[in-house]
């Protein structure tokens, strides 16, 4: 299941502080303790999963919740740090660090066996479904030619939860939408990717699935 924000543009990240005490006063959320909360237009997504605000806007509950929002993942292009599985028809690339824990690409054998069977029309077809369905963008999948077979997904942000462990996975952003890290440089644009807002992953501020664990 995934909600979705209205419109986003950008994704920004923060430097929340690490493990802060409940009832920190230096550390209180805005919304909480400053009744002049910032101006929609000056105001960060929640990237932790627990606001409060309906629009989906960051409201300080990262302090409260002990959010640590430090940055820890490569810089590297996607395409550098890509383990590659070939087949007949079919080449796909991989980045573990990515994974999300969604669990599509176990199906029918799994993605990396379908893709080197890529010879037969169904396994191709399921390999690159599979691959599509991927929300982390750890997975993509290319024809022979080199053209990538991305889905088409309008930009906007959704929150992932896992229905068959009840747990709450990442933030799911689609479409291209630029994320920015809190020192103000942009990762990689890419048509998918998942946000860690449990503050356990340790490639943030990607997903690793350590929600799961
Ligand atoms: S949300 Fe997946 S590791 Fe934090």
């Amino acid at each position: 299941m995934a909600l979705d924000f209205p419109n986003p543009t950008k994704c920004l990240l923060f430097h929340a502080p690490s493990r802060p005490m409940v009832g920190d006063s230096g550390n209180a959320p805005p919304s909480m303790s400053n009744p002049s909360t910032p101006p929609t237009s000056a105001r960060k997504k929640c990237g932790c999963g627990n606001t409060k605000d309906p629009q989906g806007f960051c409201d300080g509950s990262h302090a409260i919740v002990g959010f640590d929002g430090k940055e820890t993942a490569s810089r590297q292009k996607y395409a550098g740090q890509a383990e590659m599985t070939k087949g007949p028809a079919l080449a796909m690339a991989d980045v573990p660090e990515l994974c999300a824990g969604a669990r599509f690409c176990s199906a029918k054998d799994g993605t990396w066996t379908l893709v080197e069977q890529s010879g037969n029309s169904k396994a191709a077809k399921l390999a690159t479904e599979q691959a599509c369905n991927c929300p982390s963008g750890r997975l993509t999948v290319y024809k022979k030619d080199g053209k990538e077979l991305e889905p088409a997904l309008w930009p906007s942000i959704g929150i992932v939860k896992d229905e068959a462990t009840g747990d709450n996975g990442p933030l799911w952003v689609r479409g291209g939408i630029p994320v920015q890290s809190g020192g103000g440089e942009t990762y990689e644009v890419r048509n998918r990717v998942t946000l860690c807002r449990c503050g356990r992953s340790a490639n943030k501020p990607f997903c690793d699935a350590k929600h799961a664990e």
